[in-house]
């Protein structure tokens, strides 16, 4: 199967750099969201990456214009998905969401077409079990920010078929992207590892052991981590990694029961980098400055 129109559903954090390396894979794509101000955000935001990319040279003036040409909004789902080749669903971490949004893919897509969710922890076999075609469904789960980071992790459900398994992998290559692929299980290799890593640096400030930045600096100088897990909490959303915790608690058990730290940052709206205020604090620009 060729596919040339990707639909992306959610444009956050992460459905926004999924539609920008869609775009810059050549694929028309079409980016869905309920609001319209995080589409609006979402434009802009892609925008700036790419003037950021022209700058550094790593990007053509043209191929950045061409790219965003190739890249159109709307609030209709059905509107954004009905000639899709293949759907990446990124919205919110919630599985009765998903699972609502998948019923009305499954209605609204062609039937060929491939669905695939960038859940960062759920089961894709559940996600796909309310739609007629669970061998055509998959995750995909990209990293965060998508345009920097390299891998995707595919995940198959129970009935996700190899054919299905090359489509996700032939669409991640041409993003640019390399493969895993993992066997389905909560958590897939990387959250699994990283959200329980995240949670006891958590712990660590609550106890005191040592200031964020230093807890950030300790595992970045001392154990070559590229980010400190403080820092990677933020940008990857404390509301969302508060909703993978809570999941991977209710699934592996009492190793990830969610720091009381996360759940009174996001209680206080205090949702990371993209709210100006976690862990840390940032400017308009998104630099730490406290
Ligand atoms: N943030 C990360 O670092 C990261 C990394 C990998 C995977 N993920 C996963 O990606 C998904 C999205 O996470 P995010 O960080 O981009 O979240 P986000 O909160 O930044 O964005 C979610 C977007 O979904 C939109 N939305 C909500 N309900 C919707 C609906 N019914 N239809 C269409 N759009 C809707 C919201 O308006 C919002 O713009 C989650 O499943 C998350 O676990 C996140």
């Amino acid at each position: 199967m060729i596919v040339e129109k990707v639909a992306v559903i959610g444009s956050g954090v992460m459905g926004r750099g999924i539609a920008h390396v869609a775009a810059l894979g050549e694929f028309d794509v079409r980016l869905h969201d309920v609001e319209r101000a995080a589409l609006e955000r979402a434009v802009r935001n892609i925008e700036q990456e790419m003037n950021k990319a022209i700058k550094r040279g790593r990007l053509g003036e043209e191929a950045a214009k061409e790219a965003l040409g190739r890249i159109s909004t709307t609030d209709d789902l059905r509107e954004a998905v009905s000639d899709a080749d293949l759907v990446i669903e990124a919205v919110l971490e919630k599985m009765d969401l998903k699972l609502e949004i998948f019923g009305k893919l499954d209605g609204w897509c062609k039937p060929e077409a491939v669905l695939a969710t960038n859940t960062s922890t759920m089961s894709p076999t559940e996600i796909a079990a309310g739609t007629g075609r669970p061998d055509r469904c998959i995750a995909m789960h990209f990293f965060n920010p998508v345009h920097r980071m390299k891998l995707v992790e595919l995940i198959r459900g129970l009935e996700t078929t190899d054919e299905t398994v090359e489509v996700a992998r032939g669409v991640a290559e041409r993003m640019g992207k390399e493969t895993v692929e993992v066997n389905e299980f909560p958590g897939f290799v990387t959250s699994r590892i990283s959200c329980l890593v995240g949670n006891e640096a958590m712990n660590m400030l609550v106890e005191g052991v040592a200031s964020a930045p230093d807890i950030d600096k300790a595992l970045r100088l001392g154990l070559g981590y590229p980010m400190g897990p403080l820092e990677l909490a933020d940008l990857v959303g404390l509301d969302t990694r508060l909703r993978n915790l809570q999941y991977l608690h209710e699934t592996l058990g009492e190793n990830y029961r969610p720091s009381p730290l996360l759940h009174k940052l996001v209680a206080a709206g205090h949702h990371g980098k993209k709210s100006g205020r976690g862990i840390y604090e940032y400017d308009e620009d998104g630099n730490i400055v406290r």
